[in-house]
């Protein structure tokens, strides 16, 4: 189980998932719409607690119902301090990956993972920009994808953090000398202009919200993130 739901990865080329959470939720079915037709690889879905980040979003019931809306995989970001009780059903809510925070709990990792496989989604670790990857080494084994994130999680419209990209190169470094099979996934102030950074480093799953869902074109604005 690896990148067989993102076909582009599968060809070679970045993937694209805009951020749900730049969307005007007043029209969600004409946007989800929209970024598929503009060619859209994935929805990213950015769930918060208010908790572990300083920010609420939505919880399942609206996975579920952009899952019946979406022809794109869903992959979602769990911002919340207890993933153990909340990611499995978001995997039932119709994720096709779902990603928690390393960070938001001390153990128990694995058992997240195996709750998260036991009901047939694929599971992902996020990092926050200052967590290093030697803390997560034990887990990487584990996982069907990497999260690294390029702005501290909360809220979109975050400047990109230049400094974490020596992380994206170590990351897709220690995947092919270790035999991993981790896809990378980056996330935050993706744009025209840092994407081309992103993707030299070896990030695979580009996300963006501002520079999509906020810009006038769509189509143009996912082709220039994609390269
Ligand atoms: C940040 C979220 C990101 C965010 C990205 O907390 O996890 O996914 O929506 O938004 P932009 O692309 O605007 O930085
Ligand atoms: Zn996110």
């Amino acid at each position: 189980m690896n990148s067989s739901f993102l076909p582009s990865i599968d060809d070679g080329r970045a993937a694209v998932g805009p951020s749900i959470l730049s969307a005007d939720f007043s029209r969600l079915a004409e946007e989800v719409a929209a970024v598929e037709a503009a060619g859209a690889d994935f929805h990213h879905l950015d769930v918060m607690d208010g908790h572990f980040v300083p920010n609420i979003t939505f919880g399942p019931m609206i996975v579920s119902a952009i899952a019946r809306l979406a022809g794109r995989p869903l992959v979602t970001h769990l911002m919340i301090s207890d993933p153990g009780a909340w990611a499995v059903k978001f995997a039932e809510a119709g994720s096709d990956l779902v990603s928690f925070h390393f960070e938001a709990i001390e153990t128990g990792h694995e058992t997240v993972i195996e709750a998260l496989r036991d009901a047939g989604c694929r599971a992902g670790l996020a990092l926050n920009p200052d967590t290093p990857l030697e803390r997560v080494r034990h887990l990487l084994d584990s996982l069907d994808l990497l999260l690294l994130m390029t702005v501290f999680p909360g809220f979109g419209g975050q400047a990109f953090m230049h400094e974490v990209v020596p992380k994206i190169e170590e990351a897709a470094a220690l995947r092919d000398s270790s035999g991993y099979r981790y896809l990378i996934e980056v996330d935050g102030g993706i744009n025209e202009q840092t994407a081309p950074l992103v993707r030299r480093a070896g990030g695979q799953c580009l996300v963006a919200g501002t520079a999509v869902y906020r810009s006038a074109d769509y189509a143009a604005a996912i082709a220039a993130i994609r390269g």
